[in-house]
């Protein structure tokens, strides 16, 4: 069983050591295991309320996708993309918007700081806030939701976005009956879940106290190291590592040991400048064959360009048939279909009386093939050739354990193809439009959940 894991970034600036060691960092670790299925993006609706300057936009988009690359995430393993590139997370973020109490978007953080300054500085509470900042939340549950995302690996500010990305599901499951969304969990990285900046202050792009991780080179890197704010101790006189900016700096890329030495010097009375220049080649040492890849990606914007939209295809192939069946449920459904359905039996009735079934057959060329029939007896599935029939029979039998939340339904312009461990094992029927094709979906969801049931119960 795959673990989806899933995490963005912002795309107003340039990346900062925090966000390396809070997200990327352990992010692109948790993709190289085999049991991860990852998906990592640029939240560049999210910078839109963060930054009116599309230059800035432009380029960070750039810089914050050559960071990811030059981390090592591999396009070809992880799903990679930009969340502009994918229409349905807006739509989602309708959806859930309906279903969100205005009540809980007012206790985000970031929107009561916004009203504290104001009030604190005389204002009218809502002054200069505008409603993307308010609704921040929301479309951060969308991001997560519409991939159904179990694991979301972040540093410790977005922890109460996460919590409001579960309650939003959870609404949204209540409301409409069943659940349709998991509920993602938060993942941390302890030893660095908040990275002090220059000042001592959580590192972050709105306090400008950044470190940044490849910009302006290694000297840049030194220079910024260099201003890390510290107490006025001389050398010679003991440091208290647990309430400085450069111990924490550096623990979070050294190992054991290294942080155990390190803290024994301070300790000991290093001068604040050596110190730093312990710090600066310790990051210089992790950072500089990244960086050297950084410029190499970020002098051909074209490759980046085309691996971007490969990924949105890849992310559309997994949100479309979520928003299809979430379009169902809440009753935006195609009109023809209550023609058909009004015409048959109601639904449930029909779950009752007939299960959905498979009916094998031998092909002309001596293969092996079955179909999957609807309950009505509409043909729903068409599966591949196989050589032996105790294949084509496993493949049902998988099929029968499966249920909908768990296959992998890619949609074609105008049919779907059913994927098993990245394979395809049977398509549908071609329909006359993508809206018949989203009505198939729903059904054939509907007859693989049954046949679920049905197994259980046999
Ligand atoms: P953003 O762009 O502010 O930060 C990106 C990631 O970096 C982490 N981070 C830090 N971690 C440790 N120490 C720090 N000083 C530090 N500064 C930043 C952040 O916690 C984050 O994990 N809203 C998000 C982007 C987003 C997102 C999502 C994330 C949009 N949709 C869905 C996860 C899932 C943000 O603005 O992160």
């Amino acid at each position: 069983m795959q673990t989806r894991v899933l995490t963005g970034i912002t795309t107003t600036g340039t990346p900062h050591l925090g966000n390396y060691v809070g997200a990327i960092r352990p992010a692109i670790a948790a993709s190289r295991r085999p049991e991860v299925d990852a998906f990592f993006f640029m939240a560049d609706y999210h910078a839109l309320i963060k930054s009116d300057d599309p230059a800035r936009i432009e380029r960070s988009r750039l810089e914050i996708a050559a960071t990811w690359l030059a981390a090592g995430l591999d396009p070809n393993k992880v799903t990679f993309y930009r969340q502009s590139d994918v229409p349905e997370i807006p739509e989602l973020t309708w959806f859930l918007t309906c279903v969100t109490a205005k009540g809980l978007l007012n206790r985000a953080h970031a929107y009561k700081a916004a009203v504290d300054k104001n009030t604190e500085a005389g204002e009218d509470p809502d002054a200069a806030i505008t409603a993307g900042l308010y609704m921040y939340p929301v479309l951060m549950a969308a991001d997560i939701l519409a991939f159904n995302a179990q694991q979301v690996p972040v540093g410790r500010d977005q922890i109460q976005h996460i919590e409001m990305a579960r309650d939003i599901a959870q609404r949204f499951n209540h409301i409409y009956g069943h659940d349709f969304f998991v509920l993602p969990e938060v993942v941390i990285e302890e030893q660095v879940a908040t990275l002090p900046g220059l000042d001592g202050r959580k590192m972050s792009k709105s306090y400008d106290n950044t470190i940044p991780l490849f910009a302006g080179g290694t000297n840049q890197l030194r220079d910024t190291v260099m201003r890390i704010v510290t107490d006025s101790r001389a050398p010679g006189e003991p440091k208290d590592p647990d309430s400085s900016a450069l111990f924490t700096i550096f623990r979070a890329f050294a190992s054991e040991t290294e942080s155990a030495a390190y803290r024994r010097a301070l300790e000991e009375g290093i001068g604040w400048g050596e110190a730093k220049q312990v710090l600066y080649e310790r990051l210089e040492a992790d950072i500089a064959p990244m960086r050297e890849r950084y410029e190499a990606l970020i002098a051909r914007p074209a490759d980046i360009e085309a691996i971007l939209r490969e990924g949105a295809g890849k992310a559309r192939a997994i949100a479309g048939p979520k928003i299809a069946e979430l379009r169902d449920a809440i009753g935006l459904r195609s009109m023809s279909a209550i023609a058909t359905v009004a015409a048959t039996k109601p639904r449930q009735a029909v779950k009752a009386s007939r299960p959905p079934r498979f009916a094998s057959f031998r092909d002309t060329d001596g293969s092996f093939r079955f179909r999957l029939f609807s309950s009505e007896g509409d043909e729903l599935l068409l599966s591949k050739s196989f050589k032996d029939p105790k294949e084509a029979g496993a493949v049902q039998k998988r099929l029968k354990m499966l249920g909908a939340s768990a296959a992998t339904l890619i949609s074609l312009p105008r049919s779907l193809v059913l994927e098993l461990d990245d394979e395809p094992v049977a398509t549908t029927p071609d329909y006359a439009d993508d809206i018949e094709r989203d009505e198939a979906l729903n059904y054939l969801r509907a007859a693989l959940d049954l046949l679920v049931e049905q197994e259980k119960s046999a």
